[in-house]
């Protein structure tokens, strides 16, 4: 367990996959949150977490002092020769989007990849119609580094999507 201002990071257990799929079901969600779009399905998720590789995945639920469940976040891809991992985030819980809870649960999430894995690089793709995880990667110290140009198709349309990263030295700067 690790834990936030407000909230803790707790392993993800069996009762929790149903609000995931719940959670992957809602179109809103599955807009901005398409990274895993295959992902939907019950028994994909059940699959998936159930043969995590643990040394190189590291997926929490973040719950809130309350006991409420809100989301999830992960550690994804790491790659120890390197120094670096993917983060990824999904507040599920959309009545808790914009409250500040992004930025925190990324700071947090940043600060165990840097000083408990002793990672030197957190990178992210983030879709270009993404503004408010744009918005807030940019608060937390993320900085864009490439664009992968028309990489998604969405509706009739292509959007790129952007990479951003942030350096261990870079904390807190
Ligand atoms: C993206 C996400 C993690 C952001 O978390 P959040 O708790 O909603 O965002 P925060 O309240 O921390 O806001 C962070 C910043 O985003 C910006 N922001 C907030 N709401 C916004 C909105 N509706 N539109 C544009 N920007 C917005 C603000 O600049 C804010 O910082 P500020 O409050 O200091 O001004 C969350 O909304 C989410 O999980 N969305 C669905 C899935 C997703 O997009 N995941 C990321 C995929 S890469």
């Amino acid at each position: 367990m690790i834990k936030g201002e407000g909230f803790i990071f707790r392993n993800i257990v069996e009762e929790d996959y149903k609000r995931i799929y719940e959670w992957f079901q809602d179109e809103e969600i599955r807009y901005y949150y398409s990274i895993r779009n295959t992902l939907v399905g019950y028994k994909q998720i059940e699959e998936r977490l159930n043969h995590l590789d643990y040394n190189k995945n590291k997926e929490f639920m973040i719950e809130l002092e309350n006991g409420i469940t809100i989301g999830k976040c992960a550690l994804n891809s790491i790659d120890w020769i390197n120094s670096n991992c993917e983060l990824e985030i999904l507040i599920g819980q959309k009545d808790y989007w914009s409250k500040g809870y992004g930025k925190k649960v990324i700071r947090k999430l940043v600060e165990y990849a840097f000083y408990n894995l002793n990672l030197y690089c957190v990178h992210l793709k983030v879709h270009s119609f993404n503004e408010r995880g744009i918005k807030c990667y940019e608060k937390c110290g993320f900085e864009q580094e490439g664009v992968l140009r028309n990489r998604l198709y969405r509706d009739g349309k292509y959007y790129n999507q952007i990479i951003m990263s942030i350096l261990n030295d870079q904390l807190n700067k």
